[in-house]
């Protein structure tokens, strides 16, 4: 029988967050891959799961799947939705569609959004987690939206100054979403010009209103 390797994704974070489809793969899965807090969240040791954690080192992942899929389905745990910036995009490099099946999960781009009572349709979306977006993206119009992941060099602080330098005014409404839904989780809606004057967030979503 040929073995499927299903990823799912686990949502922003808390689990009241997962569609019920991927909770029943994640708990009736042989072999179990995921991040040390998605596997430490859900892997269950009463059912013998075979896990492995997704590090740095992708190639080992890949490897340790494929070898994996000789015998069993594998479950491949994801952040947010596998659709946008996973290892989805690794895995339909190496496999074709029909070996993958995808379940999908709330994004935390989609999160903000819901958190800032904003539609998303006409949102342009990018991504400066260990990238920065071309430029022509960030341009300036007025009414454009912009909705962003971050990492620690792209943060609250460091990105409302390349807005500003590409010509955004300094009263453009920002929206500063970390840690969605979690316990702990922060929405501050403030601008451009004062996102110094919070503590600086960083692998957040930021959304800017034009
Ligand atoms: C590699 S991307 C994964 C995106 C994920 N696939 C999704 O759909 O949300 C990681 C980035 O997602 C954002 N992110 C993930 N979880 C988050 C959360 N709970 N709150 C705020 N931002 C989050 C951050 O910008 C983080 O740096």
């Amino acid at each position: 029988m040929e073995h499927k390797i299903i990823v799912a994704g686990i949502g922003p974070g808390n689990p009241r967050y997962i569609v019920e489809e991927a909770k029943e793969a994640i708990a009736n899965a042989k072999v179990l891959v995921g991040g040390k807090r998605a596997l430490s969240q859900f892997k269950s040791i009463e059912a013998g799961q075979k896990t492995m954690t997704i590090a740095a080192d992708i190639p080992g992942v890949l490897s340790f799947i494929d070898k994996e899929l000789q015998e069993n389905d594998v479950v491949v745990m994801v952040s947010g939705d596998p659709g946008y910036y996973s290892l989805l995009d690794a895995l339909r490099r190496n496999y074709s569609a029909k070996k993958l099946q995808v379940i999908p999960g709330i994004s935390s781009m989609q999160l903000a959004f819901a958190k800032l009572s904003l539609p998303w349709h006409d949102a342009e979306l990018v991504s400066f987690h260990g990238r920065v977006p071309q430029e022509e993206k960030l341009v300036y119009e007025p009414g454009r939206i912009v909705g962003m992941l971050t990492d620690g060099k792209y943060n609250s602080h460091t990105i409302p100054e390349v807005f500003m330098a590409m010509g955004w005014p300094r009263e453009t409404k920002l929206g500063i979403c970390s840690r969605l839904s979690y316990e702990d989780e922060v929405i501050i809606e403030t601008t451009l010009g004062e996102a110094k004057k919070f503590e600086v967030y960083t692998h957040c979503i930021l959304v800017v209103t034009g």
